[in-house]
This record gives structure tokens, C-alpha cells and sequence, in this order.
């Protein structure tokens, strides 16, 4: 698979823990194959921000660390996959997070001809996922993703990018925290068997550097590009 502007990149998927580095590895994956990032969290914190009819009904599921349901997340997510800047591929982060959604995603794709997602799961263990939440700090202007003790930015509390100040998600309060992480255990987990039984899944081990990380990411999907005979 390659990433010139041409080619046909298809959808990737990234599994992994609250905390895992899905959306920091996301958005360099978007970079490299010049493909939409797709953040179902990001979508919804959207929603929740605008007072939209989606973002009252998922505000207070979000703040006690429940999953949104099913129907809403996939009608959100079948919007956002129709606008053209998916036509050559997406790179889904946060999505798909049920046995359900996936099964919803499987047949979404057959019925556009595209191919079943390449799936990458980021493995991180609990302390450390633990310590990248308590310690994550966003940027509310362009996204970009930091963290307090692992990636801390060059000047205290501030973007590099656009200098605005960072803040800590709602969602990131030690609380919370354990209830996202049995939501994911009991939720999500069981879709890395899912996609290991149809043969889709690539393990990654999440607890190294970012760099490190992504060179492994990179390696998964252009070996699942090469299995499937694919550019
Ligand atoms: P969402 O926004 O998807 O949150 P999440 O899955 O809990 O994942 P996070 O964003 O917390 O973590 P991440 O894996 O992206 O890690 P990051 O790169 O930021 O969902 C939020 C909520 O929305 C859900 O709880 C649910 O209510 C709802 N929702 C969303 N999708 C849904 C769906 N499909 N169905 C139903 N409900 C849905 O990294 C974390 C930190 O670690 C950062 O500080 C980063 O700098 C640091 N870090 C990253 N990589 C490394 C590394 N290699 N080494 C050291 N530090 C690192």
C-alpha cells in the first residue's frame, strides 16, 4: 500500500484501551495516507459542545464513562463516511467499540463493494493507561494531543502549534476513568475476538514510544495490504 494521493488506502481500524494512543497514532496514519481521521469521541465532544440534539442525548452517557448507544453512533458514523474526502479510505479511532457496530460496519462496507477493514489493536497495560489519562491534555483549537509526564509541551499548559491554552478532558477524572475501562472490558474487548476469528487482526504493542508505535502500525497495515493483494 502506498500513499500517494492516487491510490486506494480502504478503512483502518484502530482497537485499543481508553488511553491506548489511538488518537495520537490516528492522526499520523491520516497524515501519511493522506486520509480522513474519524474520531467517534471527537465527533460526539463536538456534538456535546454545539448543543445539537446528538450531543444532549450523548453528554451525559460520556461524562459517566458509558458507551453512546449503538443506533446513534452508527447513524453518526454512516453520515460522516459518505462525504467524499472517504471515497480513498478513513482511518476509524473510537469505532467500532460493540460487537454491533462492527457487524453494522461489515455490512456497510459490502454494500459500498469496498473491503472489510484492516484492523490494528493497540495493547497497553492498565498502570500506564492509567497514568496517559490522568495526564493527557488537549488542545481545544486543532486537536493536537499531549501528555503532562510522556509528551509534555514546550511551554507549561500551552499548544506548540497554535499557542492556545490546553485543557484536560472531562472525561480524564480518575473516577471516570474506571468506569470507561469497564466499559471497555466489557464492551470492546470482545472485538478483538471478533476480528481475530475472521482472520482481520494485527496486535501492536501500545507501551513503547510514539514513533515506535507507529513504525509497527505502519508495518501491520501494509502486511494486511500485502496479504490481501492490495496496492
Ligand atoms: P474516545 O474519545 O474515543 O475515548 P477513548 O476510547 O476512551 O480513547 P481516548 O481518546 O481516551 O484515548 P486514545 O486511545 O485516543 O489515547 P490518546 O492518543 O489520546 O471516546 C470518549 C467517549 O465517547 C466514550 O467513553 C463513549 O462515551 C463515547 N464514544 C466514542 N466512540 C463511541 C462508540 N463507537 N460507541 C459508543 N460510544 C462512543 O493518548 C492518551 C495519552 O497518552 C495522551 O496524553 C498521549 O499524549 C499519551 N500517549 C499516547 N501514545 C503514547 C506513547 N506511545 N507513549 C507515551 N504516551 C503516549
Amino acid at each position: 500500500m502506498t500513499a500517494n494521493a492516487a491510490s486506494h488506502v480502504g478503512t483502518i481500524v484502530l482497537l485499543g484501551a481508553p488511553g491506548a494512543g489511538k488518537g495520537t497514532q490516528a492522526r499520523l496514519i491520516a497524515e501519511h495516507y493522506g486520509i480522513p481521521h474519524v474520531s467517534t469521541g471527537d465527533i460526539l465532544r463536538e456534538n456535546v459542545a454545539e448543543g445539537t440534539e446528538l450531543g444532549r442525548k450523548a453528554k451525559a452517557v460520556m461524562e459517566r464513562g458509558d458507551l453512546v448507544s449503538d443506533d446513534l453512533v452508527n447513524g453518526m458514523v454512516a453520515d460522516r463516511l459518505a462525504r467524499p474526502d472517504c471515497a480513498r479510505g478513513v482511518i476509524l479511532d473510537g469505532f467500532p467499540r460493540t460487537t454491533a457496530q462492527a457487524e453494522w460496519l461489515d455490512r456497510d462496507l459490502a454494500q459500498r463493494r469496498e473491503r472489510p477493514p484492516v484492523v490494528v489493536n493497540v495493547e497497553v497495560g492498565y498502570n500506564q493507561l492509567l497514568q496517559r489519562l490522568t495526564g493527557r491534555r488537549t488542545c481545544p483549537v486543532d486537536g493536537q494531543i499531549y501528555n503532562i509526564h510522556f509528551q509534555p509541551p514546550k511551554k507549561e499548559g500551552v499548544c506548540d502549534v497554535c499557542g492556545a491554552p490546553l485543557v484536560q478532558r472531562k472525561d480524564d477524572k480518575e473516577e471516570v476513568i474506571s468506569e470507561r475501562l469497564k466499559s471497555y472490558e466489557r464492551q470492546t474487548l470482545p472485538l478483538a475476538e471478533y476480528y481475530r476469528a475472521r482472520g482481520r487482526l494485527r496486535r501492536i504493542q501500545g507501551d513503547l514510544p510514539v514513533q515506535q508505535v507507529m513504525t509497527e502500525i505502519f508495518r501491520a497495515i501494509e502486511g494486511s495490504a500485502a496479504a490481501t493483494g492490495t496496492e
